[in-house]
């Protein structure tokens, strides 16, 4: 499947909020483990352009296609923050600059180190690293709006749902992206593919957790993903990841999950 950037050039944009009643989070609240979550998710939708430099040191750069969807996929991401940021107010909680100043300065060496690392596996794997990070653009995307859906299913707050429908919506085009770059990336290059499973096998984690508290992180999946349905859901990307180019059986997002819950209880 082939991503159409002139059709996503011409449907991006800030997130569309019209009709969104924040007023009535104050007349019905969510409950303390979802705004937990949206607290999270709201820290990691504003960490994405950190994301965009590290990216932005490696041979993607050189690559017209991923760097003009990267222009527009930082910026959604943004408004996506936004967004929750608001949702956080309306519950009294910071948002925004009120909870991302702090968390910039929180940041360890961890975090400075990064584009040091991927400027380094660029340089050393060579071509084969744009699929590793397609991919694994693919499954933070994936396992992002599977969380969304699952958080909107959890709390059953009717302007919550609609408010994530519509992020779920761009994330779609987001994973539209990064999938169908990675399956080319992925085909017929058997290097690519070893990197890219030992990369996923080794190295992967849930989005934001390289920036977040453990604590957090375990909240997040144990609430998201726990239980019948939760499964069901990493499950589901696994086999997506299944379907790309030399990757079956890794089930990298159902380990997670599993872990994740094993350690919470
Ligand atoms: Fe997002
Ligand atoms: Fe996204």
């Amino acid at each position: 499947m082939a991503f159409d950037l002139d059709l996503y050039k011409q449907r991006t944009g800030r997130l569309n909020l019209d009709g969104i009643e924040f007023e009535a989070f104050e007349e019905v609240p969510l409950d303390p483990a979802t705004l937990r979550c949206l607290q999270y998710m709201h820290d990691v939708e504003h960490h994405t352009v950190c994301y965009l430099r590290d990216l932005l040191v490696t041979s993607a750069h050189r690559d017209h296609e991923i760097t003009s969807f990267m222009s527009f996929w930082v910026h959604e991401e943004y408004w996506h923050g936004e967004a929750i940021a608001e949702v956080l107010r309306r519950h009294g909680l910071a948002g925004g600059a009120d909870r991302i100043v702090p968390m910039r300065h929180s940041l360890t060496i961890k975090d400075r180190l990064m584009p040091f690392t991927h400027m380094a596996g660029s340089a050393i794997a060579g071509p084969s690293f744009l699929a590793v990070l397609m991919t694994w653009g693919a499954v933070n995307e994936w396992t992002t709006q599977a969380g969304y859906g699952r958080l909107a299913q959890l709390a059953d707050h009717p302007v919550l749902s609609e408010l994530l429908k519509r992020i779920m919506r761009q994330e779609g085009l987001h994973i539209d992206f990064y999938s169908s770059q990675a399956a080319a990336r992925l085909e017929r290059d058997r290097r690519a593919q070893r990197l890219t499973r030992f990369a996923l096998d080794r190295l992967w984690q849930p989005v934001g957790a390289n920036v977040m508290p453990p604590a957090e992180v375990e909240h997040l999946i144990a609430h998201l993903f726990s239980g019948e349905e939760g499964r069901a859901a990493t499950e589901r990307i696994d086999r997506r990841i299944d379907r790309l180019p030399g990757l079956e059986g890794l089930g990298i997002v159902s380990r997670a999950a599993g872990t994740a819950g094993r350690t919470s209880r």
